[in-house]
């Protein structure tokens, strides 16, 4: 061994944790005072488990719009994956083109504005019976079970063509399935999560097997017949991409309409503001999904060096655009930790951008729209401990219990 080797490596300036480990206890309820002091203190940093973040919007941007960089290294490899089970992988959020632009055109024609038109009725009414079904004495309602868990079951479940009963079982498979999506980041997580997959394949598989004898119109029928059409969708396409939409669909719009009511509930004179103008629920939705992003970050691959704050960042690195992050960078929106549903700036972060930006967007605003113009119709005086909280046992940011008090109108 040489001097130099014995000699302790220098640790850059921008490497460390700087507070902003999402480990912390009480990190995922509230995040942003790290992240602000990461944003203005180190914008490009380097965590101790080597994953490069960037806080700002303009980093963020340009990382997911103009950059060099997909979801697999140069030898085709995902982070945190063998090469085994990066061949498996083969969920559109972890595939670089051609296949990804392959798989997502097909995926995409499930999302045309006529299916989103025939869901609107379906969640309405699985929101009509859950809110019917509350005891009119009871001031308490657990949000996730009675509102932010049916409204995108019942979406989800339909379009898939899974059936809706299920939703309690795939909700707890799916939020430890999320780890895998960052595999990387999250080795300590990796054995659970590859359980709930597994959980998730076998049911997803008896499903295929059904819809090979019995052809439906839902997205699996579709999935299965491109599958069966031959060199357009190959079993493991087929089985991760039904997966992936389970999680994406179910999980993420959960943890919308769940930080939704907690902003409503910290801020109760915006909850009277859209009671009084309801034309103002779509910006109301865009400033829930700006202030609470339940999907805080999202990832990429670096395909050739590329330069972020001064700092050259080698191929292959992997790195983390942090959404949640960006949507709070003052450069871009004005008093950005105060929660106004008028507000009309930049587009925030939180579907992600570039090729992978969020295939069901629509989707989560219709969901959202619905159950918050239900709840603002019934309901004023939102409460809300934040102790009483509960984590689901997800990478993303997602409730798992979460009562609240509320005074029927
Ligand atoms: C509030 C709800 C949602 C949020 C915050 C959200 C967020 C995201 C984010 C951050 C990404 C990654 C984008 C990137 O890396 O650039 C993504 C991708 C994706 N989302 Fe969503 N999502 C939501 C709802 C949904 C729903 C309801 C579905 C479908 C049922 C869905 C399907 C997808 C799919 C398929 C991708 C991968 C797209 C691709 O790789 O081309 N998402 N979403």
């Amino acid at each position: 061994m040489s001097d130099k080797d014995a000699m302790p490596r220098a640790i850059p300036e921008y490497a460390g944790w700087f507070g902003a480990d999402p480990d912390l206890p009480g990190f995922k309820l509230n995040p942003h005072g790290a992240y602000k002091h990461l944003r203005e203190t180190v914008p490009v940093n380097l965590t101790p488990n080597d994953m490069w973040r960037l806080t700002r919007y303009e980093d963020i941007q340009r990382l997911l719009k103009h950059t060099p960089a997909g979801m697999r290294d140069s030898e085709g490899l995902i982070s945190g994956m063998t090469k085994e089970e990066s061949d498996a992988n083969r969920f559109i959020l972890q595939m670089d083109p051609p296949d990804h632009d392959r798989i997502r055109r097909l995926v995409s024609k499930a999302f045309t504005p006529s299916a989103l038109t025939a869901i609107g009725p379906l969640v309405q009414q699985s929101i009509d019976q859950e809110l019917d079904k509350l005891d009119p004495g009871n001031p308490t309602i657990d949000v996730i079970p009675n509102l932010a868990l049916p409204v995108p079951a019942a979406s989800i479940c339909a379009m898939l063509g899974v059936p809706f009963s299920d939703r309690d079982m795939l909700s707890e498979w799916v939020s430890l399935a999320t780890y895998r999506l960052a595999a990387g980041a999250y080795p300590q997580m990796q054995e659970q999560a590859a359980e709930a997959l597994q959980q998730l394949i076998n049911y997803m598989m008896a499903l295929i097997e059904e819809r090979r004898k019995n052809p439906t119109e839902d997205i699996l029928g579709a999935l299965v017949s491109a599958e069966e059409e031959g060199d357009r969708l190959d079993v493991e396409e087929l089985l991760f991409n039904s997966i992936g939409l389970l999680i994406a669909g179910l999980e993420t719009t959960i943890g919308l309409i769940a930080h939704a009511m907690r902003c409503f509930a910290r801020f109760p004179d915006q909850w009277e503001l859209l009671y009084q103008q309801p034309e103002l629920l779509e910006s109301a939705i865009e400033e829930c999904l700006r202030f609470e992003p339940s999907v805080p970050l999202t990832l990429r691959t670096l395909h050739e060096d590329t330069e972020f704050g001064g700092i050259i960042i080698p191929k292959d690195s992997r790195i983390m655009a942090v959404l949640i992050a960006g949507n709070r960078d003052p450069a871009v929106f004005s008093d950005p930790d105060n929660f106004d549903i008028t507000r009309n700036e930049a587009r925030h972060c939180s579907f992600g951008g570039g090729i992978h930006f969020c295939l069901g967007s629509h989707l989560a605003r219709l969901n959202t729209q619905i159950a918050l113009s239900s709840m603002v119709a019934r309901f004023s005086n939102l409460e809300l401990n934040d102790e009483d909280i509960e984590w689901a046992p997800s990478l993303f940011r997602i409730p798992g219990k979460m009562p609240m008090q509320f005074t029927r109108r």
